[in-house]
């Protein structure tokens, strides 16, 4: 069965709306906690546009289940997440201007980068996924990095207008996360998932892992935080 992961970055961004202290995406965190989530998911972001330092901190030393910090192969994040020390560290692209993260990290074209990135989250004990597109070169690129985990972008299939288009990415998506588990990577999938989505990724043989944030916090703001997790949790499990 596979596990969830809520992202609760949204809650930082309504907070950074005011620049005050709540809501507190710590609380969120507690929240989807007892509401069984299973990883809770953060983004520290270069330019700190919701998470902010303190939280992965605190988050840290209150989160009880499994933490995973997003995060970019920069080197001043890398510092951050090596004294912090989550569970997992999730590598992502990132773009200033990008409204949210857009497409996969390209390891292949990185590669020195994301090595350098990956070499000291490893030595540090920290396991390492690797947000990437469907695509099998990608899947060895990452494995050749020592990554333990790949997390497959689905915003491609969230996407999709029509039945045809989302069935061409479905396939994309259920064959590369075939050929990451037959190359013994765990396999992860998250973006643009929602209520209405998930059940069809979530059955893929193999999945571990769905990482989800917008869709469970745009819920969570009328039905509360929990009862928002609990539905998706539902779904999930089928
Ligand atoms: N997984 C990764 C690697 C992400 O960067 C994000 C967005 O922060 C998500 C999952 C969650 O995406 P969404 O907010 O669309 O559910």
């Amino acid at each position: 069965m596979p596990k969830l992961g809520v992202n609760i970055d949204h809650v930082a961004t309504i907070r950074q709306a005011r620049r005050t202290i709540e809501p507190d995406p710590v609380w969120a965190a507690v929240l989807a906690e007892l509401a069984g989530a299973d990883v809770i998911t953060l983004h520290l972001r270069e330019d700190r546009r919701h998470i902010q330092d303190r939280d992965v901190r605190v988050m840290k030393q209150t989160v009880q289940v499994k933490l995973n910090l997003e995060m970019a192969a920069e080197e001043a994040i890398t510092d951050i997440a090596c004294d912090v020390h989550p569970h997992q560290a999730t590598l992502v692209p990132e773009r200033r201007e990008e409204v949210t993260t857009e497409g996969g990290l390209d390891i292949i074209r990185n590669f020195d980068r994301v090595k350098r990135c990956t070499d000291r989250l490893l030595a540090r004990g920290i396991e390492v996924s690797m947000f990437i597109d469907a695509d099998p070169r990608q899947i060895e690129a990452s494995k050749s990095l020592g990554a333990q985990a790949v997390e497959l972008h689905t915003g491609r299939y969230a996407d999709a207008t029509t039945a045809a288009e989302q069935d061409a990415e479905f396939e994309k998506l259920a064959s590369a996360g075939q050929f990451a588990v037959q190359q013994g990577l765990v396999l992860h999938l998250g973006h643009g998932l929602t209520y209405r989505n998930v059940q069809r990724v979530a059955a893929i043989p193999g999945v571990c892992e769905l990482n989800i944030g917008h869709s469970i916090i745009a819920r969570a703001v009328m039905v509360g935080m929990e009862r928002a997790v609990r539905e998706m949790k539902e779904l999930i499990l089928g």
